[in-house]
């Protein structure tokens, strides 16, 4: 056992909720029709008879159709959401967690580490929660969205902020995980990936293809790693007959991809995808060549605009980082991105799909949501002074 398990006092305890393969069963059980991702796409994971299972039921998330920026781009294309902010935790981290989080309890880990920009911390806190080991989170301080914190905070998570970036937090944790008996719950550890991919195997089966486009935001590259290994899985498999143009997103404070070298600073409200230097970098660029696809930046300003038109025009509440790829989607179709490419993908005369992933919920952002709009001021608790103030509010437009 390692010194930080002993001085924690985790050692042998393990969990002994997850002992018996039956109460496994009655855990999965208790989480209704939907079993969760390890359940409905196992053959895909690597997942054994003796891997007890930890799951919150993630997945299943809805794609819906969003014919309000269809309209407002005029692109010609279906666009499709794909609204991951309704996993457990809130965003897509749970469906790689669920994966990372039952292997860390195959192999008797009795604590998980990770350095997170939030999405990562919350999701690692609740699975790690119901496996009943300990979660050691570093993240930058100052820096972590206030839903993020709290629920890292509310799952019993032991936070280290750092005064650094999120980089250097994985940096840390990268080295600890040689030194120590942890368990790594980063997208470093490749059984992330893995859950991760399961989100287009969703799309896939939903829309009975794959799109033509899959957009998505790109902070530490590890989710366009993952779909891109999804999707060629699945047309391996024969599930699919053509796979999509990936298209990357990231902000523009904050793309070192798209400049091509490392950011020192990095700088976006979109918080979750403030990184300086992904991890996944070589995979990311490969899914960009392999697709025939690009990753692009786009500013504060534009990922605001389409994290009101998500919530305004399809009632869809994002996180910033989230709005990154349809404030991509609304860039590209102006600069006629999409008539080139489609040119030359097909000429079969059928409308043409695209996807956008919107990854994390907007609760998990309140303090941003509320700098945006104004909170009005109290009124007296009578009929006619609500009446009065509804007109002046019709009357503004
Ligand atoms: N969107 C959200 C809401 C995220 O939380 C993240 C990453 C991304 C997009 C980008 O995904 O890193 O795989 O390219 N959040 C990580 C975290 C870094 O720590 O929660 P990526």
């Amino acid at each position: 056992m390692s010194i930080l398990a002993q001085h924690l006092k985790l050692g042998g305890e393990g969990n002994k909720l997850m002992d018996s393969d039956s109460n496994m069963r009655q855990l999965s059980l208790a989480c209704g029709k939907w079993e969760g991702i390890i359940h409905h796409y196992r053959r895909f994971l690597p997942i054994s008879d003796s891997t007890p299972i930890v799951t919150l039921c993630e997945g299943n998330t809805p794609l819906i159709r969003a014919k309000a920026i269809e309209a407002l781009i005029g692109c010609n294309m279906r666009v499709y959401l794909k609204y991951e902010g309704t996993n457990p935790t809130g965003s897509f981290k749970d469906r790689g967690m669920t994966v990372a989080v039952s292997k860390a309890l195959e192999r008797n880990y009795k604590i998980g580490i990770c350095a997170s920009t939030g999405n990562t911390s919350a999701s690692a806190a609740a699975y790690c929660a119901k496996a009943n080991i300990k979660c050691v989170i570093v993240v930058p301080e100052g820096r972590v969205a206030l839903g993020k914190l709290s629920q890292a905070l509310a799952h019993g998570a032991f936070l280290c902020p750092i005064a650094g970036s999120f980089d250097e937090a994985l940096n840390v944790v990268r080295q600890i995980c040689e030194v120590e008996e942890i368990a790594l719950l980063n997208s470093l550890n490749y059984e992330r990936l893995e859950g991760q991919k399961t989100a287009v195997f969703e799309i896939c089966d939903t829309l009975s293809m794959a799109p033509d486009f899959h957009i998505m935001p790109v902070g530490n590259a590890g989710n366009i790693t993952s779909h891109w290994m999804g999707y060629k899985e699945y047309y391996r498999n024969g599930f699919i007959t053509s796979l999509p143009v990936m298209i990357g997103v990231q902000a523009y404070g904050a793309a070192p991809l798209v400049i091509g070298r490392p950011v020192e600073n990095p700088e976006t409200i979109a918080t979750a995808i403030r990184i300086g230097n992904p991890a996944r970098w070589r995979e990311a660029i490969e899914a960009r060549d392999e697709s025939g696809g690009t990753i692009i930046a786009v500013t504060d300003d534009e990922i605001i605009a389409a994290y009101k038109l998500l919530a305004q025009k399809e009632g869809l509440f994002v996180e910033p980082a989230g709005a990154a790829s349809v404030a991509g989607l609304i860039k590209l179709c102006r600069e006629g991105f999409f008539e080139s490419a489609l040119a030359k993908r097909r000429a079969n005369g059928s409308e043409p799909t695209v996807v956008c992933v919107l990854t994390g919920h907007g609760l998990k952002d309140p303090q941003t949501a509320m700098s945006l709009s104004s909170m009005p001021e109290p009124i007296p608790p009578t009929k006619e002074a609500v009446l009065k103030a509804i007109k002046a509010n019709l009357e503004r437009g």
